[in-house]
């Protein structure tokens, strides 16, 4: 915000009375200072200004316990500087949008930076400076709000308006990472010398002061770098999926037990129902959740959520929680809306969930990544052909992959902070490579039929159904991080019975 459109206090009984609303009328450089929220402006008097300059405790916090990743995010950043020896790295966590005037959509700050730091302030960047002995990290971020040039209570984003900030001593202690004011990086970028790298797309101002520095190649080595890197959690990382999954299980207990109220209204209300969940145990939803009722399952990323609920349908609903440190969950349940599936139903979920269970079977360390996609293929392409819907032989599907037509999607992608983690990661690294001890992926396997797909009985058209669970690689197979949400459907009726009862 430029320094003279200045906002408005809100009228709480701490803050002053500020001065009668007039509307909004254009900047001169003769105005005195003002205050502006909501479009009308006040005038601030000298005295007011002097005023609120003094009477402010001082509220720093000494002796701050680290974040519990210190050690995680240290070991990562060691990594990194061990990468691109003698190079100036950048990492940015990005800068709000505007929505519209001075309303914003909520920050995330960007995966790199997070994975880096465990931090997730707006506007911080973290640069790693090459030394002989390796690099020296240093977090740059906004210090606390200047009280003598009324940036805290004038400023749009000064303290009084969005909160306290962490001071750079207190976020030195928290990060285990000097810190720097943010403000002067940008000189300090434009006048450094030696290669450099930045992760791109986050902070225009800091792309702006090394435009003539990097390259796009060399900045993309770093991103595909940075994504590698994460396929495999770390024990802390591991730690927070379980935790991101457990509050999604809560998350889907919720719904169910609201699915009379989204009866009643709309997809809407089972939305709304994950949301609060989301929120009140995590951070936010990891991505847009997909509540799915009737034909709508059948659109592969239904995220208007805005249509009807009926009883006799099913509800495919994919949605994952994640946690306050950014890692997410991303799992799915096909359930029958009135608690029991019908015949035609069940035998197509049943065809998904052998389907996953032979995708599950085969995560372990030392497999190819494409093994557990290529498993569940092969069961739905046998149960394709067994419901005559495909000619056979098998093997001929698959070749041809004919089966595609109703299963659409891959059956699986890493997860982690993103949901679809890792996504710069070369082919050979991810989807031509092996899997590992601590990767994390899903194995989501689905059937389709859509309203209007002439080739299948009738009775088929409108289902959709997808199973989806979050599985980590361990030393000696695999471990379903969302075992505790029934999949087989005899276990889910029962689930969702116990809950409506409750
Ligand atoms: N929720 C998106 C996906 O399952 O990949
Ligand atoms: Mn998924
Ligand atoms: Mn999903």
């Amino acid at each position: 915000m430029a320094e003279e459109r200045i906002p408005e206090t809100p009228a709480t009984p701490e803050t002053p009375e500020p001065e009668p609303a007039t509307p909004e009328t254009p900047e001169t450089a003769e105005e005195p200072i003002k205050q502006r929220k909501n479009g009308l402006y006040a005038a601030v008097s000298d005295e007011l200004t002097e005023n609120m300059k003094t009477g402010w405790a001082d509220t720093a916090l000494h002796g701050l316990a680290p974040i519990p990743q210190a050690a995680e995010t240290a070991a990562r950043r060691a990594a990194l500087s061990a990468r691109f020896p003698g190079e100036r790295l950048v990492v940015p966590a990005g800068n709000l949008k505007t929505r519209s005037n001075d309303t914003e959509y909520p920050f995330r700050a960007s995966t790199e930076y997070t994975y880096l730091t465990g931090d997730q302030t707006q506007d911080g960047v973290l640069v790693l400076e090459p030394t002989a002995e390796g690099h020296r990290a240093t977090i740059h971020l906004l210090p606390r709000s200047n009280r003598e040039n009324g940036e805290f209570w004038l400023d749009g984003q000064g303290e009084l308006w969005v909160g306290r900030r962490h001071s750079l001593d207190e976020a030195r202690q928290l990060l285990g990472l000097p810190a720097s004011d943010v403000r002067e990086l940008p000189k300090a970028l434009a006048e450094a010398t030696g290669p450099v790298r930045a992760v791109r797309g986050h902070d225009a101002g800091v792309e702006a002061a090394l435009a003539d520095k990097v390259t796009a190649e060399r900045d993309e080595e770093l991103r595909v770098y940075l994504s590698e890197a994460r396929a495999v959690k770390d024990d802390f990382e591991i730690g927070e999926l379980q935790k991101a999954v457990d509050s999604t299980v809560r998350g889907f207990e919720d719904v169910v037990r609201v699915l009379d109220k989204a009866e009643a209204t709309s997809e809407r209300y089972i939305e709304g129902t994950f949301f609060l969940r989301a929120r009140v145990e995590g951070n936010d939803i990891g991505y847009g959740s997909i509540c799915a009722a009737g034909p709508h399952a059948t659109t592969l990323h239904w995220v208007r959520n805005d249509g009807d609920v009926r009883s006799g349908d099913l509800l495919l609903l994919d949605a994952g929680v994640e946690t306050h440190t950014l890692y997410t969950a991303d799992v799915t349940r096909t359930l029958p809306v009135n608690g029991r599936y019908s015949e035609l139903q069940r035998k197509i979920y049943d065809a998904v969930y052998d389907a996953q269970e032979a995708g599950i079977a085969a995560v372990r360390p030392g497999a190819k990544y494409r093994d557990f996609h290529d498993a569940a293929q092969r069961v739905l392409a046998e149960r394709l052909v067994a419901w005559g819907l495909l000619e056979g032989p098998v093997e001929r599907v698959l070749e041809l992959g004919l089966q595609r037509r109703w299963t659409l999607h891959g059956t699986g992608h890493m997860l982690g902070l993103d949901v679809h983690d890792c996504a710069a990661a070369r082919r050979e690294a991810y989807v031509d490579g092996t899997l590992e001890p601590g990767m994390c992926l899903t194995v989501e396997p689905g059937l389709y039929f859509q309203t209007d797909d002439l080739t299948v009985p009738e009775e088929y058209r409108g289902i959709g159904v997808r199973i989806e669970d979050d599985i980590l690689v361990t030393a000696d197979g695999n471990r379903n991080l969302s075992a505790a949400l029934p999949r087989r459907a005899d276990e889910v009726e029962a689930w969702m019975a116990a809950l409506k009862q409750a």
